[in-house]
């Protein structure tokens, strides 16, 4: 029986061996990253060389600290990894992370033999090697060795880069989506993505799973933990070539297998296959921002006809349906639109289309019981004035969460300059899903789709 993650994500007490004075070592950096931490611990440098680091006594090895340790994070070179190890198994250390790279990424499979075989029947579980370590946005706390904090927010992200990972942690602050947990799993000799789907799949800080992928190493776990998960899940997959595939191995030493097979998987599983990171963050945002779609009929709204064209092509490229509006809906939206115009899905505002006729137009799609999910889009044309439009979908999103009959996802798509960008930040800092493209909004749209399709599924319907 494996132990819960929860006190390797809020642990009592951490121990960084390898810690370091020299403000350029990585033992540095993961001390400080902890120590600058709002959160509560007893923190621990290890250093055979240094009495005091960071204004904290420091201890030569690891069995010389009086006090049990939670956790302990690895930051020495490859050879002394197993002494660290056998001093954590006599020390009855609960989790250790091993940032050390050297290991199977190149070749080295012996070393990851060793520690394994170390840590047998102890209980200890272990993350990396090869790893960033973890970032505990919901709780303050940083045990990595790269600089930056995420905004926090609910999508908890597991990547097998760490790199990557921490670009994903600049990009996700660039674009107003806050994570709860970001973690590096490196080379995974023990600590895998089906622990973590299982952990953050009951983590109340978390709605929404993105999982950045080379290889998987335990196939059946990994699916039947997605399987199990009753929030999304999104995979990045990469290694889709030949060429890509032999990059993964070695970047991290994995078998990226064959592309087609983790497709059907996923999507067997009931997790979302995403394209690239920018897309995992765009459909994570409509996730965590706007009820699932209860079917794939979606309506459009636009004051440009071009846009509004673009979108049926990208909805329909997507398997996602654009339906003509009831007859009830039509003469609704007959009202509203200037009188040249037909009613139509999409609907065309015009170009000057201002802040009652998006109101007004969106709400007849909410009220359609034949749409499932609604995309408000907007081109700056002339006499168009962006803030309606913004202050429009703040009010539909508003009137949507009080009323339950309105449970249908809303989404906005923009074309524009700078005005619009300023706008689009401060929804997107409101947890407004915008995009700057129709394929995006699409992809977005089918994204909660397939929500909906899962949370039928789990509820037996
Ligand atoms: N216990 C504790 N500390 C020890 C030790 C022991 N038994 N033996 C040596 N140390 C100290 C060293 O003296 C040094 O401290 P100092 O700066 O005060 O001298 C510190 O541990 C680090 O050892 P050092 O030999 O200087 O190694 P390093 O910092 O150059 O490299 C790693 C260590 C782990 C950073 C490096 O091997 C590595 O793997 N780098 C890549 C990490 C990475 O990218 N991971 C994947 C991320 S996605």
């Amino acid at each position: 029986m494996k132990q819960s993650l929860e006190t390797f994500f809020n642990p009592k007490s951490i121990a960084v061996v390898g810690a370091s004075k020299n403000p350029t070592k990585i033992g540095h950096a993961s001390l400080k990253n902890i120590l600058i931490s709002d959160y509560p611990c007893r923190l621990y440098p290890v250093n055979p060389n240094e009495d005091e680091i960071l204004g904290m006594k420091c201890y030569k090895k690891l069995t010389d600290i009086p006090n049990t340790i939670d956790l302990v994070m690895v930051s020495v070179p490859e050879v002394l990894v197993a002494q660290i190890i056998k001093d954590c198994v006599k020390k009855k250390v609960k989790w250790i992370i091993i940032i050390t790279s050297g290991f199977s990424e190149i070749g080295n499979h012996e070393g990851e033999e060793t520690i394994k075989k170390l840590v047998e029947g102890t209980g200890i579980r272990i993350l990396g090697p090869n790893t960033m370590g973890y970032k505990n946005a919901s709780d303050n706390l940083d045990v990595s060795f790269v600089f930056g904090m995420p905004r926090k927010g609910n999508l908890a992200l597991i990547s097998q880069s760490g790199a990557l990972g921490m670009g994903m942690i600049y990009l996700a602050n660039n674009e107003f989506v806050g994570l709860s947990k970001i973690i590096g799993v490196g080379n995974k000799i023990d600590i895998d993505d089906d622990d973590l789907v299982d952990y953050f799949s009951k983590d109340p800080d978390t709605k929404v799973i993105g999982l950045y992928i080379e290889g998987i190493r335990h196939g059946r776990d990994f699916m039947n933990s997605i399987k199990a998960c009753d929030k999304p899940v999104l995979v990045v997959k990469a290694g889709r070539s030949a060429a890509g595939a032999r990059a993964t191995a070695s970047h991290t030493g994995s078998m990226a297998g064959s592309d087609e097979l983790y497709s059907a998987a996923i999507k067997q599983a009931g997790g979302i296959r995403c394209r690239d990171v920018v897309e995992l963050f765009d459909m994570a945002r409509a996730l965590a921002g706007q009820p699932p779609a209860k079917g794939n009929r979606i309506g459009i709204i636009t004051n440009g006809g071009g846009l509004g064209i673009l979108l049926t092509d990208a909805c329909e490229a997507n398997g996602l349906t654009v339906p003509k509006l009831s007859l009830k809906t039509f003469k609704k939206i007959e009202k509203i639109v200037p009188g040249l115009v037909k009613p139509n899905n999409p609907v065309d505002l015009v170009a000057d289309a201002g802040f009652y006729r998006y109101w007004a137009s969106t709400l007849a799609l909410l009220e359609d019981k034949n749409i499932d999910g609604i995309i408000v889009a907007s081109v700056h044309a002339g006499y168009a004035r962006p803030r309606e439009y913004a202050g429009a979908i703040l009010k539909m999103i508003h009137q949507q969460k009080l009323h339950h009959e309105y449970q249908k996802p809303i989404l906005g798509c923009w074309v524009g300059g700078k005005e619009f960008e300023d706008l689009i930040l401060d929804l997107k800092a409101v947890g407004v899903p915008i995009y700057p493209s129709s394929w995006r909004a699409a992809r977005a749209m089918l994204a909660l789709s397939l929500e909906g399709e899962r949370v039928k599924r789990e509820q037996g319907n």
